[in-house]
Formats: C-alpha cells, sequence, structure tokens
C-alpha cells in the first residue's frame, strides 16, 4: 500500500486517512486479523477486500431503513468514503444468543437463545482489554450521557433487527454483533450515528442448519479458514465479486 494521504489512525483492522473534503475520512480495510486484544494476529489475504464490501453492503442497507450512519461510498476494493465522527469510546455489543463472554461469564451453552436481546458495553482501551463496563460507569466518567445511551440503545436495536432480517433471509443466526458509534455536528445539533464497521469480525454467524461458523471465531478458536468463511457469507447475500481471484491483494493495491 503506498500512503498518498495524510494518516490519521492505524486500527488493527483498519487505516483511516485524511478525506478529499473537509468531514470525511477514506477508511482502509486490512488483510489483518486480530484476536484476544491482538495476542492472536495473522494476515489473512483478502479479508479486507471482503469487509469492505460487506460493511458497504450492511452500511447501505441501514441508510435504506433510515438509520444513521458514517458511510458514503466504497472508493474501490479496499477503501470507502466515510463520515468523521467523533468515535464514543465504546464497543456496543448486542446478543441474541449466548455465546462467547455471556456464556464463559454466565455458565452457558454457546447458542442458548436469550431472553431478549442484551445491549452491553465495553470501554474502548486495548491497555485494559476493552473491559466490560455498566451505564454508570459510562455516565459518571463523561463517556455519554443517559440521553446519548437511550439513543445508542435504539441504534444498536434497530442495526440488531435490520442484520437479523438479512442474515435470516440467507440461512445464518446472528448470534451477536458489536457496533461502534460516533458524534457529529449540524450546527449545535448533535447526532449519534453508526461507525467503524459491520463485518464478519465483528459479529457472530451461524449456519441455521448446521450450526457452522462463518465469522471470526474461525480464527478465534481455529476452525479452519477464514476467508472462505467470509467469502461464504458475502456469496448468500450476494455481494461478492464474482471472480475470487479479485481478492488476491496483488490485484487490488
Ligand atoms: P464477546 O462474546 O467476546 O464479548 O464478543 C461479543 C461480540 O462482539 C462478538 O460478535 C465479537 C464482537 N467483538 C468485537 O467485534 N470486537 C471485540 O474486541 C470483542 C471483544 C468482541
Amino acid at each position: 500500500m503506498a500512503p498518498r494521504r495524510k494518516k490519521i489512525y492505524e486500527g488493527k483492522a483498519k487505516t483511516l486517512y485524511e478525506g478529499p473534503e473537509p468531514g470525511t475520512l477514506v477508511q482502509y480495510f486490512k488483510d489483518d486479523a486480530t484476536a484476544f486484544n491482538a495476542q492472536k494476529k495473522a494476515v489473512i489475504e483478502g479479508k479486507g477486500v471482503l469487509n469492505n464490501r460487506l460493511s458497504e453492503y450492511f452500511m447501505t442497507g441501514l441508510t435504506n431503513i433510515g438509520v444513521p450512519n458514517h458511510f458514503i461510498k466504497r472508493l474501490n476494493m479496499r477503501e470507502q468514503l466515510i463520515r468523521q465522527v467523533e468515535i464514543v469510546p465504546l464497543e456496543v455489543i448486542v446478543r441474541n444468543f449466548a455465546a462467547g463472554s455471556i456464556a464463559k461469564r454466565l455458565g452457558l451453552e454457546e447458542g442458548t437463545p436469550l431472553p431478549r436481546p442484551i445491549v452491553e458495553y465495553s470501554y474502548k482501551n486495548d491497555d485494559l482489554g476493552d473491559p466490560l463496563v455498566p451505564e454508570e460507569y459510562i455516565i459518571a466518567f463523561g463517556w455519554a450521557n443517559q440521553q446519548d445511551l437511550d439513543d445508542i440503545v435504539a441504534l444498536a436495536l434497530r442495526v440488531n433487527d435490520f442484520l437479523t432480517g438479512v442474515f435470516y433471509a440467507v440461512g445464518i443466526k446472528l448470534i451477536d454483533f458489536k457496533i461502534e458509534v460516533g458524534r457529529v455536528w449540524e450546527g449545535d445539533f448533535m447526532r449519534l450515528l453508526v461507525a467503524d464497521e459491520i463485518s464478519p469480525d465483528s459479529c457472530r454467524l451461524w449456519d441455521i442448519k448446521t450450526g457452522e461458523k462463518l465469522d471470526k471465531d474461525v480464527f478465534r478458536r481455529d476452525l479452519g479458514n477464514l476467508t472462505d468463511a467470509y467469502t461464504e457469507v458475502a456469496r448468500r447475500l450476494g455481494v461478492m465479486p464474482t471472480n475470487t481471484a479479485q481478492i488476491k491483494p496483488t490485484l487490488i493495491n
């Protein structure tokens, strides 16, 4: 990758560059995969291309049902133009079925339906390993106020209903997912938008019939080839580049 713009921020899976106009950024999807707060790392050929396409697909769908988000347009195989936002330092997690940390914490079998969707928050801080935090902390430390949190829960549940339906239509069960939320100001008026990405990196996706995992747990738990799993998700949703050779980085950069 030859950066031709000013780098604003580099995360584990994406890099942000200055955008062409004020208030915009270019979001570049890398092939890097990390798990367990980057204790496990790999470069997974083609992942960035798939996540760029998949995040475009979900964000565009959200726009079409009126859920505000940062996506403006896809620029190329690995980059999209987004609105610059001030990220709320929370990972907003929505769970429909027990899996991962909630299963462990509460001793639930993975796949157990939850009595209702559960929304929870982690404080975005890699040094601390993104600890789970209650609303009380969020408000006390000023990361968001009560009104913001009400809006964030409403956004998260709309995203949940949308994604649940989209995945169900292609035989995939949405177990849980994570979103990030950003602030934009329009004059004095502040609005919250869905930001970051929506992709199999940040969801748990199980095949409805077989229970096969089609998300980053394939990497976290060494269950097989991650690109194959993400390609299957993209194929079912009809967002896959028709020729899989196109996802080879040599053809993209
Ligand atoms: P968890 O069960 O490990 O708490 O994860 C819940 C959901 O949030 C799961 O879909 C994976 C996603 N997630 C992220 O996207 N980033 C993270 O750093 C973590 C811990 C989870």
